[in-house]
């Protein structure tokens, strides 16, 4: 038997219908921040990867699926969203556009070679969301409260954001020549990882895993320290806009994120639910004001954030929400004769293109089989179609849930299917996702 790959998994059944709930949620609130969606292709240049997310990070260096396509081109299968989208910016020159700041967002699959366990996969999911073209610190805040709303919306409570600052390149500059002569001496105390991480990227020595809880780890320079005094105040504004929206949060230096393009805030928000396991970050995001400069585009200042859509998932069950997801269909058709069969044809059709969920036998099943199979989709209502009710233009509907049966016109069935599945909801676009309205 061919077995899917290591760190991938199937989407199907009830699980996949709770995706495509939670992408639905997801596209709504986007709609309402005005993103626009967009995306990009699976694989991309490597150059763009080891020039936008940084030739030093782990996910450059290790963890890149890449490939020689027939052509002799060097290709990666895309690790994360940003580099793609600010590639995108830049070759479709949406700077361009008068309508600013340039905010989108997306739904993808990204590839890491990672060692798969619980909640780390090697095909990954992430949505995450760009905004390019501004520097206000209240667009920071924006980013770090649509991501928390999100979760919110969708009903998660035991999140947490933790935010921090790199300051702009000097600061963070300084910051890191700070670690390398603090943390030199020690070498012999850090992991192997972190040997190498010393000289190359380390700001990751702050946020290791195997190191954390080491003395050493504990007296380390702090990046709040190291900013300089513009920094300190943009960061001071974000925070403020943070409260302003009453968004909570906590201040974290150990905050660094892995990814090269970083500066000024980053944040990562953890799912606090028991049992959750290790790979407790379920986002991270962050202000990246050079990259676009980097891949040869106009100066523009950026930030966005992206969520592990598998981590998210694994959050709604580990605190037990319940995800509505359709499991009954609107109407079920039996027949028996090839003449009511072909009634049967006509109306799937019909009602299928006026809304409704419709559904039929296609086993040949015996009426009685066919009313089981009614049963196993939960059908709200059924219709036995009879050759000498369809000769008086009407069929007899049963209403599965109160048992009472109709006779109804044909020329009136979508009226009356209308009227009698219709529920009562209020305007708010959020009912279905855990509005507080009465109804
Ligand atoms: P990241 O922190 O590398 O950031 O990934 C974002 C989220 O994707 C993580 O917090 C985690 O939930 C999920 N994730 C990452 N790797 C895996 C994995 N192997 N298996 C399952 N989930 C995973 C970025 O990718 C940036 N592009 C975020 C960003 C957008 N920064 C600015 N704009």
């Amino acid at each position: 038997m061919i077995t899917k790959p290591k760190g991938t998994k199937d989407i199907y059944g009830i699980e996949a219908k709770k995706w495509q709930y939670v992408s639905k949620v997801i596209d709504e609130v986007m709609e309402k921040y005005n993103y626009d969606f967009i995306r990009t292709p699976v694989f991309e240049s490597s150059e763009l990867f080891h020039r936008g997310v940084g030739q030093t990070t782990d996910i450059v260096t290790k963890e890149t699926y890449d490939f020689t396509d027939r052509g002799g081109r060097n290709m990666t299968l895309r690790p994360e969203g940003t580099a793609g989208v600010v590639r995108s910016y830049i070759e479709n020159k949406m700077y361009g556009n008068d309508n600013k700041p340039t905010k989108l967002y997306y739904n993808m699959p990204m590839y890491r070679y990672e060692r798969p366990q619980k909640g780390r996969l090697r095909e990954l999911t992430q949505f995450g969301m760009e905004i390019l073209g501004t520097d206000d610190p209240m667009s920071d805040a924006e980013i770090i409260s649509l991501a928390v709303n999100i979760y919110k919306i969708l009903g998660l409570k035991q999140i947490k954001v933790n935010i921090n600052s790199l300051g702009d390149e000097i600061s963070r500059n300084n910051y890191r020549n700070a670690l390398i002569k603090y943390f030199r001496p020690h070498i012999n105390e850090l992991c192997e990882d972190c040997h190498e991480r010393l000289e190359k990227n380390p700001l990751r020595i702050i946020d290791c895993k195997v190191d954390k809880d080491k003395e050493v780890m504990k007296m380390a320079p702090k990046t709040i320290d190291y900013l300089n005094e513009e920094s300190k105040q943009r960061f001071e504004k974000v925070k403020e806009y943070l409260e302003v929206m009453g968004i909570d949060y906590a201040v974290d230096p150990t905050v660094v994120r892995g990814l090269d393009y970083y500066n000024h805030t980053v944040f990562e928000i953890e799912a606090k639910v028991e049992g959750f396991g290790a790979q407790n970050v379920i986002g991270g995001g962050g202000r990246y004001n050079y990259m676009v400069e980097q891949l040869e585009g106009p100066k523009t200042a950026a930030i966005g954030f992206a969520s592990g859509f598998d981590r998210l998932m694994l959050a709604l069950e580990k605190e037990n929400i319940d995800i509505l997801v359709n499991n009954s269909v609107d109407l079920f058709l039996l027949y028996v004769s090839e003449d009511e069969k072909k009634y049967a044809a006509y109306l799937l059709n019909d009602l299928r293109m006026h809304g409704f969920i419709v559904e039929t036998d296609y086993l040949n099943r015996n009426l009685k089989s066919q009313f089981k199979q009614a049963d196993r989709l939960n059908s709200k209502f059924t219709i036995v179609l009879n050759d000498n009710d369809l000769k008086n233009n009407e069929v007899k509907i049963k209403n599965n849930a109160t048992k009472e049966v109709e006779m109804v016109s044909l020329d009136a069935l979508i009226y009356y299917l209308d009227e009698n599945l219709t529920e009562e909801v209020c305007d708010c676009n959020l009912h279905d996702h855990g509005c507080n309205c009465e109804k």
